[in-house]
C-alpha cells in the first residue's frame, strides 16, 4: 500500500507542486501554496498504466440525431439574452462579479419571477440569513414568490436534503466560496474546498437535471475567487460588471457551452433592484449639450447589439516642466498612449506638455477597437477647443502609420446612431464607401488620422 503523497495546491492559480515553496512558480503569487492530500496510486497501477474494470462506451458518429437541452426562460429579457435563451437543464452556471455589484439582487429576481411562473426553485445562502433574503425579497415586491430558501454551507446538508423527493428545477447557491465540502480538508473559500463543493454540487445539477447556478466572487486582478478551475468546471460563466458609484450593469457571458458569448444584458440598479434596460444607448446618452469640446459619441458593438456610448476627453496645458498625468477611466490606458503617439507622430499636435484625461461616460467599458478614431475626436477637440459636429458619431481603427480602418458591423452602428437622432457620421473611408445610400447618415470618409485632424481644425 502507498502513501499517500503529499501536494501543495497554489490558492490563486490553482498549480500544483510537490514541495512546498514560499512563491507559487507558476503565478510569482507569495505565499498562496497550501498542503492538499492527493490519490493513492499504487505504484504498479501507474507504472503499467492500468485501468481495469471500467466499463466499455458507445462510441456514435458525428451525424447522429441531436436532442437540445430544454430551456428555462428566466423570464427576465436581458438576463434571458446574455444566457443565450435561459437556463439549460442540467447544467452549471457562475455569476461573476465584484461584491455588492448586485449578484444577489439579480439571482433573488431571477428566482422569484422563476417560481412564479411554476418552475420549483431553491435559493441556498451562505452569505446571508434566511430573513435578510426575505427582507430584500419584499423590498423587490417578490415576498409571496413561492422560492424554497435555506441558510446554509454544508454541500453534504444541502445535497440530503434536495435528495429527496423531486430536485428543483433551478437551485442558487449564493456564493461558492461560502461553501464547505467534508469531503476534503480546509476552510470554505480555499481552492480545494471551491473545487470540492462546486464538484458535488456540479454532479448533483447533472444526475438529477437540475439547472445549477453558483454565484462567484471576483478577486481584484479580475478572476473569479481563488480557482480558475471553476470556470473549466462549469459549462456557462457570466460576468455581472459595472462601477458601484453608477447604475448601471452588464451581464456578459465570457463562456457559453449552450450558446454564443458575445451577447449581453442591460441593467439598471434601482432601489427597487435590477431593472432592464432595453435600450441601453439612451441610458449612457443621458442630456447632450451642443457646443460642448471634447466630447464625441461612439456607437459601441456589444456581440450584435450596439450601444452608444459618450467619450470624454481633457486636456490641460502645464506651465511647469512636470511629467505630464494621463488618466484613464472605461478605456485601456495603452491604447490612449498609441492614439497619443499618432496625433503626435502623424498628425503634428503636441500633448507632450498637457495633462489628458479619458473618460466614458456612465461608467461604461469600452472594449472594441473601432472606439479609437472616436477617441482621436474628443481629443482634438480638447485640445483646440472646437467641438466636434453636432449631430455626429465617430467610429473606426486607427494604425501606428496614421492610417484608418474600417471595422466590423459599419451598418449596425450607423442604424444605431440614426435611430437616436444622429445625423453624420465620421468614418475611415472604406466605411463611408460601403454605406453610401444607407439611410438618412451622412457619411464623412477619412483615409488617415492627419485628414481628419485637418477637418476638426478646418485646415483643408
Ligand atoms: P447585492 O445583490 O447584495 O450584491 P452582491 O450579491 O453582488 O454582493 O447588491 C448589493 C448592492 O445593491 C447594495 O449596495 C445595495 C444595492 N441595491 C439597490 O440599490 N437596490 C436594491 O433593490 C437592492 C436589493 C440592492
Ligand atoms: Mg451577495
Amino acid at each position: 500500500m502507498a502513501k499517500p503523497q503529499k501536494r501543495y495546491v497554489c490558492q490563486a492559480c490553482g498549480s500544483v507542486a510537490s514541495r512546498w515553496q514560499g512563491q507559487c512558480a507558476d503565478c510569482s503569487e507569495w505565499n498562496t501554496l497550501v498542503e492538499e492530500a492527493s490519490a493513492v496510486v499504487t505504484p504498479f497501477a501507474a507504472k503499467h498504466n492500468l485501468h481495469g474494470g471500467g466499463r466499455s462506451i458507445v462510441l456514435t458518429s458525428l451525424d447522429a440525431e441531436v436532442t437540445l437541452p430544454e430551456r428555462m426562460a428566466t423570464g427576465i429579457a436581458e438576463f434571458d439574452r446574455a444566457l443565450g435563451g435561459g437556463f439549460v437543464e442540467g447544467s452549471a452556471t457562475l455569476i461573476g462579479g465584484d461584491p455588492g455589484i448586485g449578484k444577489s439582487t439579480l439571482l433573488l429576481q431571477a428566482a422569484a419571477r422563476m417560481a412564479l411562473a411554476g418552475h420549483s426553485v431553491a435559493y441556498v445562502s451562505g452569505e446571508e440569513a434566511a430573513d435578510q433574503v426575505r427582507l430584500r425579497a419584499r423590498r423587490l415586491g417578490l415576498g409571496n414568490a413561492p422560492v424554497q430558501l435555506a441558510a446554509a454551507s454544508s454541500t453534504r446538508d444541502i445535497l440530503t436534503t434536495l435528495s429527496t423527493g423531486a430536485p428543483p428545477a433551478l437551485l442558487v447557491i449564493d456564493s461558492i466560496q461560502t461553501m464547505h465540502s467534508d469531503l476534503i480538508e480546509g476552510a470554505p473559500g480555499t481552492v480545494s474546498q471551491v473545487r470540492a463543493s462546486a464538484q458535488e454540487l456540479i454532479r448533483f445539477a447533472k444526475e438529477r437535471g437540475t439547472a445549477l447556478v453558483l454565484v462567484g466572487h471576483v478577486t481584484k486582478d479580475g478572476t473569479i475567487a481563488g480557482p480558475r478551475v471553476l470556470e473549466h468546471m462549469v459549462d456557462t460563466v457570466l460576468a455581472f460588471e459595472g462601477e458601484r458609484s453608477h447604475q448601471y450593469r452588464i451581464l456578459r457571458a465570457i463562456k457559453n457551452r449552450f450558446g454564443g458569448t458575445d451577447e449581453i444584458g442591460v441593467f439598471s440598479m434601482q432601489s427597487e433592484g435590477l431593472a432592464e434596460v432595453a435600450n441601453p444607448s439612451a441610458l449612457f446618452l443621458t442630456h447632450r449639450e451642443e457646443g460642448v469640446t471634447g466630447a464625441t459619441v461612439f456607437p459601441a458593438l456589444e456581440g450584435t447589439r450596439p450601444v452608444l456610448v459618450e467619450i470624454q476627453a481633457l486636456v490641460v496645458r502645464l506651465a511647469s516642466g512636470a511629467t505630464p498625468r494621463r488618466a484613464v477611466v472605461g478605456w485601456d490606458s495603452g491604447r490612449l498612449a498609441m492614439i497619443l503617439a499618432v496625433l503626435e507622430a502623424r498628425c503634428g499636435l503636441s500633448f507632450s506638455t498637457a495633462e489628458v484625461y479619458l473618460n466614458i461616460a456612465g461608467g461604461y467599458r469600452v472594449q472594441d477597437p473601432a472606439a479609437d478614431l472616436a477617441v482621436a475626436a474628443a481629443l482634438v477637440s480638447a485640445l483646440s477647443e472646437r467641438p466636434v459636429p453636432s449631430e455626429s458619431v465617430a467610429f473606426g481603427e486607427v494604425a501606428l502609420s496614421g492610417e484608418l480602418r474600417p471595422v466590423a458591423h459599419g451598418p449596425l452602428r450607423l442604424k444605431e446612431a440614426g435611430k437616436l437622432g444622429f445625423e453624420r457620421a465620421l468614418v475611415p473611408i472604406a466605411v463611408a464607401k460601403d454605406g453610401k445610400g444607407e439611410g438618412a447618415m451622412q457619411l464623412t470618409g477619412f483615409r488617415t488620422l492627419g485628414q481628419f485632424v485637418d477637418h476638426m481644425l478646418g485646415r483643408g
